[in-house]
């Protein structure tokens, strides 16, 4: 963790030799301004970006000192420059990272693809990250990211906010405290309807670039395309394999988080999904994926069998929910995990509901409040408390949303997983997809 000095102290030092002019660039980013303030830049401050900065923002310790988007328009840098008027503004994070001496934190909430070569970049500088979900767009860009943080000993958070939310800290706890004893079976679902593109092929031709959109810096590490009005940017590259991870991608940090939180589990050994036959560009709008974990000190056996389930309308066979009556209304999305003494229902979002009713009466359920998942890093990057969704949490999380992604190219087909050898041992095709190849001139610095 970095230290925090006073003005005082950093006066003293500079003084003793240890001039600004001699600092590298970590060092120099750590030190904290003269009333120990937290600065911090933003990279895509529109969509969810927005109410990242605001959400960290609303830290009475921290300065916006700069702002990024490639698209200047108002609901993108346009509301953001016009709320944090001292910003400085960037529509190329590099130059943002190369002017960042008084930077101390980075949020990123750019399209999934980008979120790795920023954060990385940004890591090496020193700086600490805040960076949506899911962390990355590839299983080894994960495993770099957890490394990077914890080589550079950098404080982190992944934006899977419903973590702080008091209804999947209630569930976690309730796990923790043994209510439903220890587990048997996981079932997690998103049954909602995606409203991105799904199933078509690339669109043909090109429509003019508006002048206010980096069509190129949008584009960043990924091969180059033409670009077509609302088919990428915003919002609806989750569609594209090349930008985004689909609706596993796109809800598993959420949904799977409070399983991963309450069972402590790690990676999965194997995998197997159902799912049509992917076309080449575009994500499919339905999946099953079969995980198999080691079991754990929360788990009945000595592996766990997590199902995943995405497509509109679907809920988990009813058979196998145990104690969850067959009236009982299940939620959109949301798991379902299966006790030796109860079952747990965690709608997402909403308060958790156990079974047995008559055993687990709703009004003698505990509540743990929540906390401010955004606050939160910007507390701990100042060296007060922890960060709940770090990297080292995070990174497998996303490390095993991304295997079903891989998974999702290979239906019927199981997968094997090495996790300390970032292996699909089974599969060379299948391991291809644990890296991607990169746009030659913007190759994310590894570890
Ligand atoms: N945690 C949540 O609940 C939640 C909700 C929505 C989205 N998300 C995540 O947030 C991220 C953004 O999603 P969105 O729906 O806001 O997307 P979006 O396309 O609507 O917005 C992204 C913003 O980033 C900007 N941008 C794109 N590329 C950039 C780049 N290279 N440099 C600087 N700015 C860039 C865009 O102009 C836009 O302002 C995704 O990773 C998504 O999964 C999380």
């Amino acid at each position: 963790m970095p230290s925090f000095p006073t003005r005082r102290s950093f006066l003293k030092s500079a003084a003793a030799g240890s001039t600004a002019i001699g600092l590298n660039a970590l060092h120099y980013s750590r030190v904290y301004g003269a009333n120990r303030r937290l600065g911090i830049a933003s990279v895509g401050t529109g969509g969810k970006g927005w109410s990242d900065l605001n959400g960290v923002a609303a830290s009475p310790d921290v300065d916006v000192i700069a702002l990024c988007d490639i698209d200047s328009s108002a609901k993108h840098l346009g509301q953001a420059a016009q709320k944090y008027r001292s910003a400085r503004q960037y529509d190329d994070w590099r130059k943002l990272l190369d002017d960042s001496s008084d930077i101390h934190g980075v949020l990123v909430s750019t399209p999934d693809f980008m979120h790795a070569p920023i954060s990385l970049a940004a890591m090496h500088l020193g700086k600490h990250v805040f960076c949506q979900k899911p962390l990355t767009h590839t299983v080894h860009e994960a495993r770099q990211m957890r490394k990077a943080a914890a080589k550079f000993n950098v404080t982190t958070q992944m934006c899977n906010q419903i973590q702080s939310h008091s209804a999947y800290r209630t569930a976690v706890h309730m796990v923790h405290t043994g209510m439903i004893g220890k587990v048997k079976e996981v079932h997690s679902w998103q049954g909602g309807q995606p409203s991105w593109p799904r199933n078509i092929p690339r669109p043909k031709g090109s429509d003019p670039v508006p002048e206010h959109v980096r069509w190129d810096l949008w584009q960043g590490v990924a091969s180059e395309r033409p670009f077509k009005l609302e088919m990428y940017h915003p919002f609806n590259w989750r569609g594209w394999q090349a930008y985004g991870t689909g609706q596993l991608g796109d809800f598993g940090c959420h949904i799977l988080d409070p399983v991963f939180k309450s069972l402590k589990l790690t990676s999965p050994t194997k995998l197997t999904v159902e799912a049509p036959t992917l076309l080449a560009e575009s994500w499919t709008d339905r999946a099953t994926v079969y995980y198999e974990f080691p079991g754990t000190e929360y788990t009945a056996e000595p592996t766990l069998r997590v199902t995943w389930y995405d497509a509109a309308g679907v809920l988990p066979p009813r058979e196998k929910l145990g104690d969850v009556p067959a009236n009982y209304q299940l939620p959109k999305a949301g798991s379902v995990l299966v006790g030796e003494k109860g079952s747990l229902v965690i709608p997402h979002v909403a308060m958790p509901t156990i079974f047995p009713e008559e055993k687990f009466p709703a009004k003698e359920l505990p509540v743990i409040d929540g906390v401010d998942h955004y606050t939160q890093w910007a507390d701990a990057c100042m060296g007060n408390g922890k960060t709940t969704s770090h990297f080292d949490y995070a990174g497998p999380l996303t490390e095993t949303v991304l295997l079903g992604t891989i998974g999702i190219r290979f239906p019927g087909q199981e997968l094997a997983w090495d996790a300390d050898a970032l292996t699909i041992t089974n599969h060379a095709q299948a391991q291809e997809w644990v890296t991607k190849p990169y746009r030659k001139g913007w190759e994310p610095t590894w570890i």
